[in-house]
């Protein structure tokens, strides 16, 4: 008998306040054109003031919640993946235990960038499948324009604010969650940073003014690092589940750069219909890109019981991971 993890819903949410590329143009030396040609992105939503990552994780979690049809009592663990927490201490997961009542769960912030969403997804499948009655609460969330330098172009175009969120639980049969693939590589940790405001480099002038409580990246480094791992952790996730590349229903890439999603798919010679974009409406929201991708391509009906799904992120640190499922 074969017990697998399930996705049994799928929940997502995006502050209401959009920018666009045009709404940029006014604040920063770029324009639409480049911003379109050179990443994909037309516009991103961003949190007002009063409005926190622990906020969109919440209506995110609800909206799963809602899908599998049950109650924040029946969650035994709640997992959030995020590199932009409310504060260091406590956790986003136990913001949203305590705003959800979830009582009888447990709760923990999972640190792995762009990654963290499926890092705590396959942490989900681990627990659910040695006790498959366990509802785990797997989220992705965000709030990046508070760690972003407005006055760097090369940084402030991309990224964005969102949470996405899935209920993980046990049952029997072929459909679930078939192989978990996780990758990291810190000796490449320089190229993508937020260097201050951790016990390193705490608050104090000096950090502020060299701007080391924003996101730095070498975009170009970044890129060919990302455009590699992807087709690695897809290969070998796709390969780790007995099936071939052709068979893939549906790939959910992390959404950094519409060029970057170009090159994956050549290069896994995947057809357009099969690889999920929505970076234009989001921009990059690191981990919450995933599920917010995953709860929009579940409530647009692109995924039919059965479908061969292959999830990949990549992400500072650097992370990277792949994750099958037959949904
Ligand atoms: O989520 C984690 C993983 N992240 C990624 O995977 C991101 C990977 N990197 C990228 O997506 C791309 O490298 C970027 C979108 C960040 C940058 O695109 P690029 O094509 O690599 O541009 P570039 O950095 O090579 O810059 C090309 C030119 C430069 O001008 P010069 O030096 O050629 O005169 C930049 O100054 O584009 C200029 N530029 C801009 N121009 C207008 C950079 N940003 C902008 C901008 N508007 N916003």
């Amino acid at each position: 008998m074969t017990i697998r993890a399930k996705i049994v819903g799928t929940g997502s949410c995006v502050p209401e306040k959009v920018l666009t590329n045009k709404d940029l143009e006014k604040i920063i030396d770029t324009s639409d054109e480049w911003i379109t040609t050179r990443t994909g992105i037309k516009e991103r939503h961003i949190v007002e003031q009063g409005e926190n990552n622990s906020d969109l994780a919440v209506g995110a979690a609800r909206a799963a919640l809602k899908m599998a049809t049950i109650s924040p009592d029946d969650l035994g663990l709640i997992i959030v993946g995020t590199l932009s927490p409310d504060m260091p201490m406590p956790s986003v997961a136990c913001l949203v235990q305590q705003a959800l009542g979830a009582k009888k769960a447990g709760a923990m912030d999972v640190s792995a960038t762009c990654s963290g969403f499926l890092y705590g997804l396959s942490i989900a499948d681990k627990f659910v499948r040695s006790e498959p009655d366990m509802k785990v609460l797997v989220i992705g969330s965000e709030v990046l324009s508070r760690r972003t330098n407005w006055r760097d172009r090369t940084t402030c175009v991309l990224f964005a604010d969102g949470a996405g969120a899935a209920v993980v639980t046990g049952g029997e049969g072929e459909r679930g969650i078939v192989s978990t693939c996780l990758h990291a590589d810190g000796t490449l940790w320089e190229l993508l940073t937020i260097r201050g405001l951790g016990t390193a480099h705490p608050v104090d002038a000096s950090i502020l003014e060299k701007g080391w409580q924003y996101i730095e990246m070498q975009g170009r480094d970044v890129f060919k690092h990302a455009v590699k791992a992807l087709e690695s952790v897809a290969l070998e996730a796709v390969d780790a589940s007995g099936w071939s590349m052709e068979e893939i229903d549906l790939l959910i890439a992390h959404q950094a750069n519409i060029r970057i999603l170009e090159h994956l798919r050549e290069r896994l010679s995947l057809p357009r219909d099969k690889v999920f974009i929505n970076i234009h409406k989001y921009g990059n929201t690191s981990a919450a890109s995933i599920p917010i991708a995953l709860d929009e391509a579940n409530r647009q009906g692109r995924l039919m019981a059965g479908d061969k799904v292959l999830l990949v992120s990549f992400g500072g640190g650097f992370t990277w991971a792949g994750v099958t499922m037959s949904w």
